[in-house]
Protein backbone atom coordinates (compact mmCIF):
# COMPACT_ATOMS: atom_id res chain seq x y z
CA UNK A 1 0.00 0.00 0.00
CA UNK A 2 0.88 3.48 -1.06
CA UNK A 3 2.23 5.82 2.00
CA UNK A 4 2.38 9.31 2.43
CA UNK A 5 6.11 10.41 3.53
CA UNK A 6 5.94 13.39 6.09
CA UNK A 7 9.08 15.32 6.44
CA UNK A 8 9.71 19.12 8.25
CA UNK A 9 11.64 20.66 5.57
CA UNK A 10 13.09 23.40 8.26
CA UNK A 11 14.81 20.58 10.27
CA UNK A 12 18.44 20.28 9.81
CA UNK A 13 19.89 17.38 7.77
CA UNK A 14 20.91 15.07 10.27
CA UNK A 15 17.00 15.57 11.92
CA UNK A 16 15.28 15.43 8.20
CA UNK A 17 17.26 11.55 8.17
CA UNK A 18 15.99 10.98 11.68
CA UNK A 19 13.28 11.02 10.51
CA UNK A 20 13.03 9.44 7.32
CA UNK A 21 14.50 6.42 7.85
CA UNK A 22 11.77 5.06 10.11
CA UNK A 23 9.44 6.22 7.30
CA UNK A 24 11.63 4.48 4.88
CA UNK A 25 11.50 1.12 6.92
CA UNK A 26 7.95 1.48 7.65
CA UNK A 27 7.56 1.85 3.46
CA UNK A 28 9.75 -1.00 2.74
CA UNK A 29 8.54 -3.83 5.48
CA UNK A 30 5.34 -4.60 3.82
CA UNK A 31 6.61 -5.41 0.73
CA UNK A 32 9.13 -8.22 -0.32
CA UNK A 33 10.15 -7.14 -4.16
CA UNK A 34 13.70 -5.65 -4.29
CA UNK A 35 12.94 -3.48 -7.23
CA UNK A 36 9.94 -1.64 -6.30
CA UNK A 37 11.60 -1.25 -2.69
CA UNK A 38 14.59 0.47 -4.24
CA UNK A 39 12.37 2.27 -6.79
CA UNK A 40 10.41 4.03 -3.80
CA UNK A 41 13.57 4.70 -1.64
CA UNK A 42 15.22 6.37 -4.97
CA UNK A 43 12.05 8.25 -4.91
CA UNK A 44 11.85 9.46 -1.19
CA UNK A 45 16.11 10.31 -1.03
CA UNK A 46 15.53 12.49 -4.37
CA UNK A 47 12.05 14.20 -3.45
CA UNK A 48 12.90 14.95 0.32
CA UNK A 49 16.51 15.83 -0.29
CA UNK A 50 16.55 17.61 -3.58
CA UNK A 51 19.35 15.47 -5.11
CA UNK A 52 19.87 15.28 -8.85
CA UNK A 53 20.29 11.93 -9.08
CA UNK A 54 20.02 8.83 -6.84
CA UNK A 55 19.75 5.30 -7.83
CA UNK A 56 20.95 1.81 -7.74
CA UNK A 57 23.72 -0.46 -10.00
CA UNK A 58 22.86 -3.88 -8.97
CA UNK A 59 25.78 -6.11 -9.46
CA UNK A 60 24.52 -8.60 -12.87
CA UNK A 61 26.72 -10.40 -15.43
CA UNK A 62 30.47 -9.16 -13.49
CA UNK A 63 29.47 -5.69 -13.51
CA UNK A 64 27.22 -3.15 -12.04
CA UNK A 65 23.59 -2.46 -14.20
CA UNK A 66 21.40 0.32 -13.82
CA UNK A 67 18.86 -0.63 -11.32
CA UNK A 68 15.72 1.69 -10.23
CA UNK A 69 16.64 5.40 -9.88
CA UNK A 70 15.01 9.26 -9.90
CA UNK A 71 16.62 11.87 -12.19
CA UNK A 72 17.89 12.03 -15.77
CA UNK A 73 18.86 9.17 -17.85
CA UNK A 74 22.14 7.64 -16.51
CA UNK A 75 24.99 5.14 -17.54
CA UNK A 76 23.41 1.78 -18.02
CA UNK A 77 26.60 -0.26 -17.11
CA UNK A 78 29.57 0.18 -15.30
CA UNK A 79 32.51 -2.37 -14.47
CA UNK A 80 33.78 -3.18 -11.23
CA UNK A 81 36.50 -1.29 -10.01
CA UNK A 82 35.87 1.72 -12.96
CA UNK A 83 34.11 5.41 -11.64
CA UNK A 84 32.87 5.96 -8.26
CA UNK A 85 30.13 3.30 -7.98
CA UNK A 86 32.52 0.82 -9.44
CA UNK A 87 35.66 1.61 -7.15
CA UNK A 88 33.01 1.76 -3.98
CA UNK A 89 31.64 -1.76 -5.24
CA UNK A 90 35.56 -3.21 -5.24
CA UNK A 91 35.94 -1.62 -1.90
CA UNK A 92 33.01 -2.26 -0.45
CA UNK A 93 33.54 1.03 1.29
CA UNK A 94 31.52 4.40 0.82
CA UNK A 95 33.16 6.89 -1.28
CA UNK A 96 32.75 10.75 -0.63
CA UNK A 97 33.38 13.07 -3.72
CA UNK A 98 33.33 16.44 -2.79
CA UNK A 99 34.29 17.63 -6.58
CA UNK A 100 34.11 14.97 -9.13
CA UNK A 101 36.16 16.60 -11.84
CA UNK A 102 39.21 16.10 -9.59
CA UNK A 103 37.83 12.67 -8.97
CA UNK A 104 40.44 10.50 -11.66
CA UNK A 105 38.28 7.81 -13.74
CA UNK A 106 35.08 9.34 -12.54
CA UNK A 107 31.85 8.34 -14.70
CA UNK A 108 30.41 11.84 -15.78
CA UNK A 109 26.42 10.18 -17.27
CA UNK A 110 25.33 14.08 -16.58
CA UNK A 111 27.67 16.85 -16.65
CA UNK A 112 25.85 18.52 -14.13
CA UNK A 113 26.92 16.45 -11.37
CA UNK A 114 29.57 18.01 -9.30
CA UNK A 115 29.76 15.89 -5.72
CA UNK A 116 28.44 12.47 -5.08
CA UNK A 117 28.52 9.67 -2.37
CA UNK A 118 28.55 6.10 -3.20
CA UNK A 119 27.67 3.27 -0.36
CA UNK A 120 28.04 -0.57 -1.83
CA UNK A 121 25.40 -1.96 -0.20
CA UNK A 122 26.98 -5.70 1.01
CA UNK A 123 25.03 -9.09 1.97
CA UNK A 124 27.17 -12.30 3.14
CA UNK A 125 30.18 -9.96 3.46
CA UNK A 126 29.74 -9.72 -0.59
CA UNK A 127 28.84 -6.29 -2.37
CA UNK A 128 25.21 -6.59 -4.45
CA UNK A 129 24.99 -3.05 -5.61
CA UNK A 130 25.94 0.46 -4.63
CA UNK A 131 23.56 3.61 -3.60
CA UNK A 132 24.92 6.65 -5.72
CA UNK A 133 23.24 10.09 -4.82
CA UNK A 134 24.12 12.78 -7.35
CA UNK A 135 24.51 16.39 -6.33
CA UNK A 136 25.01 19.72 -8.71
CA UNK A 137 26.30 21.18 -6.14
CA UNK A 138 30.32 21.03 -5.28
CA UNK A 139 30.83 19.65 -1.77
CA UNK A 140 27.56 18.56 -0.90
CA UNK A 141 27.98 15.44 1.01
CA UNK A 142 29.29 15.03 4.14
CA UNK A 143 29.92 12.67 7.84
CA UNK A 144 26.06 12.87 8.00
CA UNK A 145 25.17 11.88 4.60
CA UNK A 146 27.24 8.84 5.10
CA UNK A 147 26.20 8.13 8.58
CA UNK A 148 22.62 7.97 7.45
CA UNK A 149 22.90 6.59 4.11
CA UNK A 150 24.74 3.26 5.62
CA UNK A 151 21.90 3.03 7.98
CA UNK A 152 19.66 2.72 4.92
CA UNK A 153 22.00 0.50 3.09
CA UNK A 154 21.83 -1.53 6.01
CA UNK A 155 18.01 -1.74 5.86
CA UNK A 156 18.77 -2.78 2.34
CA UNK A 157 20.61 -5.42 3.26
CA UNK A 158 18.92 -6.57 5.60
CA UNK A 159 15.33 -7.26 3.21
CA UNK A 160 17.61 -8.02 -0.10
N1 LIG B 1 29.41 9.03 -11.57
C1 LIG B 1 29.28 7.61 -11.41
C2 LIG B 1 28.47 7.00 -12.54
C3 LIG B 1 27.02 6.91 -12.27
S1 LIG B 1 26.19 8.32 -12.59
O1 LIG B 1 26.75 9.46 -11.91
C4 LIG B 1 24.56 8.18 -12.31
C5 LIG B 1 30.63 6.95 -11.34
O2 LIG B 1 31.66 7.60 -11.54
O3 LIG B 1 30.69 5.76 -11.06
Amino acid sequence: MAEEIIIDTSLSKADKYEQLLPQIEALISGESDLIANLANIASVLKYHFNFFWVGFYLFKDNELVLGPFQGPIACTRIKIGKGVCGTSFEKKETIIVPNVNEFAGHIACSSETQSEIVLSIIVNNEPVAVLDVDSEMLDHFDTIDQQYLEQLTLLISNKW
